[in-house]
């Protein structure tokens, strides 16, 4: 879910929905908000994007004032609907919140006991309640007494009907940060949100409660103690987080994808080298006896390819799982393995909590991570930044190329620090993997091809993705890319694994895509490639220029330029992105907001 809230001079209804419709990425089943007009709060919340939203406010007349809250929803607790929209409210209070509340149940057996009576399914509705019954006309007492009954996660905006001149926030485990402005304040889930006004913002810490004013910001402890808050500057630019010009924010971000690669790589090479400027030495890096690799979605897909680059090149064992698996599985770690977190946020419920249970047996956690300042971030021993910039479409792709960039430095510098590759090869490694921007460039010149290959792809019901090796690793996010987004079923295999099975779905209706970028696998890719093609298959090939004999077999084959087995994911990538993009688009789905799905998902 997204927060925003506003106090100062301007249109509050105004700030509020341009702030939530950058924060709609993190979730768009519903939105609402709150704003005091004179003394009286207005609470107009609706079901659906926030764009209906808008015309609801248009048609029973925008709240002019001056300070409010607004949230964009993505459920949890209680079906997307009008009445579990946020904000939820008491007889004196408007609150919106991000998180889950564990003990609601009880809470609210509590609070109807009390006599409150409750009109939503949902556990932020308990808060709104609870604080209502906490408040004897002293906001942060109420709020003290609040958090000490709750349990879960949350960020909270709260609005006091009779403090019209205040707007009180607060978290736990759920991102939030307040921005200063001048003669203006702001609360968001994340910067995008208030770029437009402030680049100064706070990060407020566990249980930490901010009070604010037009004139100023005060932050304190649970205990009421002030905090000394460190004020930090947003690098990122307004115009980053804007389409620029391109249809959807999902195009615009696999075209930015050679800059992005560029901006993470580039600072870690000094003299050919790597550099990695974390906290470990050679010695420790060449200790870790495993590593595990722990992440959610398209992040877990590129610590798959960073199994393949680890254990090949470093010959240091390593899992991966996925973040919601690994906290729940009593995992076997100690002091000599090194967890790898990745997480574009770096507020993922699940991969936060896996880091602190890895952080908690002694592990060293080592956090790949977009969002500077994030919870990730901040709590993990080492962090290597990814330098994508804001990635705003929910279907990731800039941020996933990225994190297989770090991938790549992780997996060499292992390598060098454990002697498994000299100096020389570390050296011929990274000219080759500074040199791939150029080669994304050349494959994103060929963009328009996708097009026409999705208008001949799109009215496929299922889809196959098949590969071995670093091609199966990408095979799974070219399914999920393409599931996500158009919504047609489609499932990775391993290409030699299809015939144990799964080959008897094959038919002419089961358009198979077909990747053959590994050269020392190829032979075997190709016979697989027959199998299918022999039970009727439509198959795309995506291989290597130079390739000859590919048209005897595949309906259509992609071209790409040439570089090596290792190297290969970052260049085949693109292709899949752009299948799944065009298929998604001509078929007309809401391509940076698939339904059902948030970009960040701070609940378990
Ligand atoms: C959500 C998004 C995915 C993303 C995953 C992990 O499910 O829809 O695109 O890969 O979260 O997010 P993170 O921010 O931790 O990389």
């Amino acid at each position: 879910c997204g927060i925003v809230g506003y106090i100062g001079t301007r249109d509050c209804a105004n700030v509020l929905l341009e702030g939530l419709s950058m924060l709609e990425y993190r979730g768009y089943d519903s939105a609402g908000v709150s704003i005091f007009e004179g003394d009286c709060v207005r609470t107009i919340k609706s079901q659906g994007r926030l764009a209906d939203l808008k015309a609801k406010m248009e048609k029973e007349g925008i709240p002019a004032g001056h300070c409010g809250i607004g949230h964009t929803r993505w459920a949890t607790h209680g079906v997307p609907s009008d009445v579990n929209s946020h904000p939820h409210c008491g007889n004196k209070v408007s609150v919106v919140h991000n998180g889950i509340i564990e003990n609601y149940t009880e809470i609210k057996e509590f609070l109807l006991s009390k006599g409150y009576s409750f009109d939503s399914q949902t556990d932020t509705e308990t808060v709104a309640k609870l604080l209502d019954y906490n408040y004897q006309g002293d906001p942060f007492a109420a709020i003290q007494n609040t958090l000490r009954q709750i349990r879960g996660s949350y960020a909270l905006g709260i609005l006091f009907y009779d403090c019209p001149d205040k707007l009180f926030a607060v978290r736990k485990e759920s991102p939030l940060i307040v921005g200063l402005g001048e003669g203006e304040n702001f609360i968001a889930s994340d910067i995008p949100a208030i770029l437009k006004y402030t680049r100064n913002y706070y990060l407020l810490e566990e249980n930490e409660v901010a009070t604010l004013t037009k004139e100023g910001i005060t932050v304190c402890d649970l205990d009421g103690a002030p905090i000394q808050k460190e004020l930090l500057t947003a690098t990122w630019d307004i115009a980053a987080a804007e389409k620029g010009g391109f249809p959807h924010f999902m195009l615009k971000e696999i075209f930015e994808q050679p800059a992005a690669l560029q901006n993470t790589v580039s600072p870690r090479v000094k003299d050919g080298h790597i550099d990695l400027a974390i906290p470990l030495t050679e010695s420790q890096l060449a200790g870790f006896k495993q590593i595990h690799i722990v992440a959610c979605g398209t992040a877990m897909h590129a610590g798959i390819v960073g199994k393949y680059l680890i254990e090949k090149l470093a010959r240091t064992p390593v899992n991966v799982d996925v973040a919601s698996e690994f906290r729940y599985r009593d995992p076997i770690l100690d002091k000599d393995d090194l967890v790898v977190i990745i997480s574009q946020s770096g507020e993922t419920a699940d991969t936060l909590a896996a880091m602190r249970l890895a952080k908690q047996r002694g592990a060293h956690t080592l956090a790949v991570v977009n969002v500077v300042g994030s919870s990730i971030a901040r709590e993990a021993d080492s962090v290597l930044y990814t330098w994508a910039g804001p990635e705003i479409a929910v279907a990731s792709t800039k941020a996933y190329t990225v994190q297989l960039s770090i991938m790549y430095l992780l997996a060499f510098k292992l390598a060098a620090c454990k002697g498994t590759i000299d100096a020389a090869q570390e050296a011929d490694y990274v000219a080759q993997l500074c040199a791939i921007p150029q080669l994304l460039e050349k494959v994103l010149e060929t963009s328009s091809r996708y097009e026409e290959l999705a208008k001949q792809y799109m009215h496929a019901e299922d889809m196959f993705f098949i590969g071995r090796g670093l091609d199966y690793a990408l095979s799974q996010e070219g399914s999920l890319k393409l599931k996500e987004i158009s919504y047609i079923h489609s499932e990775a295999y391993a290409a030699g694994e299809l015939k144990h099975g799964t080959i008897s779905l094959i038919t002419d209706d089961m358009p198979v895509i077909a990747l053959g970028t590994q050269q020392r696998l190829l032979e075997k890719m190709v016979s697989n490639i027959k199998e299918v093609k022999a039970r009727g298959a439509n198959v795309l090939f995506i291989c290597y220029e130079g390739y000859e004999g590919a048209d005897e077999f595949a309906d259509n084959v992609i071209y790409l330029p040439l570089s090596s087995d290792i190297f290969a994911p970052l260049a085949s990538i693109i292709p899949l992105q752009l299948f799944a993009y065009y298929i998604s688009s001509l078929k007309g789905c809401d391509v940076d907001k698939p339904r059902n799905l948030a970009k960040s998902v701070t609940v378990e």
